[in-house]
């Protein structure tokens, strides 16, 4: 619950080590007073009442010091909300309310008909933060922009920005670089999360990995969106984010309508990136990964080994290897259903192809729980191929603009989900494939951008960027409710959809199609910046990687290198010798060992891939688990001995690979030899408290 100051209009929330505080002036200016470590009532009080900073001509006093900046008055900064109904446009907000029942606290403000409230709530030390916007009266509000939250740092000399930017077969790549004055602004246009930016910030001056302030923000929503971080004049930064690209409109609102912004979620954390990531972790573990503290299991996914060429027979030779490998969940990629023989065809017909599944998909279904594993199946909802069924029958289902070319990407269009009938009809579909056979997990994937993105007839702003998103969450969540035992993943061409909007109703993500394992490390170290390995999908594949690049790795640093998330095989298991599949069931066997270290414990970064030696460690109880990788041995140089993280100096370790025993002051002063050598090598080291 949220502090209240005497004044009635200082709040303050506090988390277990940080606090966050806001004040109200006189004049209704909302202002930001805290964002750091944990302070009490008569600190923010105190920061109410120091003086604001001198005024400077051609500047606005309010500029970097407001909550939430709106659109009209004296500011020059980007707005987070800009409104406009028949007669005004921009806002002048009274202030009405508040209340902090709960654990929320809400602050409400009315402009002329329309009604505003700021919504925040602390999540350990997260604080989310979003916005309602209401119609109370007006004809028609035009909602041209509605960011979820704008939040503002202490000031600082020295800004860094760290970002993970990517493409196909590229995601979520690391990159800091120093925050210069202006705008550097993320986002995506292509109606989806989109591979190119995960929506997630990083700020700090001089932090290391394991000390200093970071301060992060990261979005939850799977449509297009925006974070814009500006460097004002004075040297102050803020951050502003939400759905939608651009400032052109996002949702026309009729009387009484509302819309309610995604969340924007913000961390402070003096323990470096490491530590902010720990938290981040750990918030999503707690508040937005469903049912977080039940380990996934090692899939088998065939995508890789079929492509489009599939049949019951061959399905069944795999399934046989992968349960003989150890494998728990076997899951059928694209292919299975309508005409979908390539690219070109059967998506939208989602029932299973009959000459390839002449009793649909039970019986496979049944021979695989017979061998002991679940069974999963790959749809693709949100699209239709013009060679299908249903596209026949409903061509103004997609999304398109009257008069322009519809646009394909991999041969197929975009349904339009903010149609009732396309809603409807994606619902009876996909429960009655789930309820036709016992469907255990399904992978939700999405491969295409909106191009056309109109819906004829609705008036403008169109409302289809918002509602696919919404449509796309109802559908979940309703799928999730009528088959609670059936597990989603959020896939788009891998990393194309992976946020904490849709991490609230999947149990995990394909976290890239690259399946190389020395790339894997890089999109990896990236991903783990703000995601937990319990939801970081990694396949074991060929060698050499038949997806991408044909580099020869050994079983042993493919198996290490997916083993840093939800270990998954997606090899032809028909081609692999009987030596390399049972290899590989040892390697599974001591995944299922140090699943729960992996999954549920704290992340630690020891080295970053650079080129040499990286490594990361897990902690969980008296449990760690360290996973190295050497890329190159350069020079007959030994690998250097890795400095441990996370562990009690005074306790002694015992190394379950050797039996040695290790003292706890001297794996974190002095570090532990992984004995690395060559090219691509990779060792997994388990310690257990004693
Ligand atoms: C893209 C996914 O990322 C792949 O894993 C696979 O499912 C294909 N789509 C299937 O079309």
């Amino acid at each position: 619950m949220a502090d209240v100051a005497e004044d009635g209009h200082t709040w303050l929330l506090s988390g277990p080590t940080s606090s966050y505080a806001l004040h109200l002036t006189p004049a209704d200016e909302l202002l930001h007073l805290h964002w750091g470590p944990r302070i009490g009532l008569a600190d923010a009080q105190a920061l109410a009442e120091s003086p604001p900073p001198g005024h400077r001509p051609f500047e606005s006093p309010l500029d970097g010091r407001e909550e939430y900046p709106v659109e009209g008055g004296p500011r020059f900064t980007r707005p987070a909300l800009s409104v406009r109904t028949d007669e005004r446009r921009g806002t002048e907000w009274a202030f009405e309310s508040y209340d902090s029942a709960g654990d929320e606290l809400r602050l409400r403000f009315r402009d002329d008909g329309v009604e505003i409230t700021l919504h925040y709530r602390m999540r350990g030390d997260v604080v989310e933060r979003w916005v309602t916007v209401a119609n109370g009266t007006h004809a028609r509000v035009e909602l041209l922009r509605a960011d979820a939250a704008t939040w503002t740092l202490p000031d600082r000399e020295g800004w860094r920005l760290s970002q993970l930017h990517g493409r196909w077969a590229a995601e979520s790549r690391l990159t800091t670089a120093p925050l210069t004055y202006g705008e550097k602004v993320i986002g995506s246009r292509r109606g989806h999360t989109g591979h190119q930016h995960l929506p997630w910030v990083a700020l700090d001056t001089d932090a290391t990995e394991e000390s200093g302030e970071v301060y992060g923000c990261a979005l939850g929503w799977s449509g297009t969106w925006r974070i814009a971080v500006a460097q004002l004049p004075d040297a102050r930064v803020q951050i502003t984010g939400g759905a939608g690209h651009d400032d052109s409109g996002l949702l026309l609102l009729r009387p009484g309508e509302a819309y309610t912004t995604p969340v924007f979620a913000g961390l402070w954390s003096d323990g470096g990136f490491g530590g902010a990531s720990r938290a981040w972790h750990a918030y999503q573990r707690a508040y937005v990964i469903p049912d977080a503290d039940r380990d996934r299991p090692v899939l088998f996914n065939c995508w890789e080994a079929t492509k489009f060429d599939i049949s019951e027979e061959q399905q069944t030779a795999l399934a046989h290897r992968a349960a003989e490998i150890g494998v728990e969940l076997f899951v059928v990629d694209d292919g299975w259903f309508g005409a979908r023989t390539s690219d070109r065809a059967g998506l939208g017909d989602w029932t299973p192809n009959p000459d390839r599944f002449p009793h649909g998909l039970r019986p496979l279904a049944d021979r695989v729980h017979g061998l002991g594993m679940r069974f999963g199946i790959w749809v693709e909802p949100e699209m239709v191929n013009p060679d299908s069924d249903l596209y026949r029958a409903h061509p103004d289902w997609v999304q398109y603009r009257p008069g322009r070319r519809r646009t394909e990407q991999r041969n197929q269009l975009v349904l339009n989900l903010a149609r009732d009938d396309v809603r409807e009809y994606l619902w009876e579909r996909l429960d009655a494939l789930l309820s036709s056979a016992p469907i255990d997990y399904v992978k939700w994937d999405f491969n295409r951008c909106f191009t056309d993105a109109g819906w004829p007839g609705e008036p403008y702003p169109q409302r289809l960027w918002v509602d696919h998103v919404r449509a796309l969450y109802a559908l979940l969540d309703r799928l999730r409710a009528a088959h609670p035992k059936v597990a989603f993943e959020s896939c788009s061409g891998g990393g194309g959809r992976i946020d904490l909007g849709v991490l609230s109703r999947t149990d995990q993500v394909w976290t890239s199609d690259n399946t190389d394992p020395l790339d894997r490390l890089a999109i990896q170290h990236g991903f783990s910046q703000i995601h937990p390995a319990r939801i970081m999908a990694a396949w074991v594949t060929d060698s050499p990687n038949t997806q991408l690049n044909g580099r020869v790795s050994t079983l042993r640093f493919r198996f290490v290198s997916a083993m840093a998330g939800v270990l998954g095989v997606g090899g032809d298991l028909t081609r692999w010798s009987a030596r390399e599949l049972a290899e590989a069931g040892r390697w599974v066997a001591l995944y299922k060992e140090i699943r729960p270290v992996v999954q549920r414990g704290a992340l630690y970064r020891l080295r970053p891939p650079r080129g040499g030696l990286s490594a990361v460690q897990y902690v969980l109880g008296d449990e760690t688990v360290v996973l190295a990788w050497l890329q190159a041995q350069r020079h007959g140089e030994p690998a250097p001995a890795v400095r441990l993280r996370g562990l009690d100096p005074t306790a002694s370790y015992e190394c379950r690979e050797t039996g040695a025993v290790h003292r706890g002051a001297v794996l974190l002063h002095h570090g532990l030899r992984t004995g690395l050598t060559g090219d691509l090598d990779a060792a997994i080291i388990r310690l257990h408290r004693i």
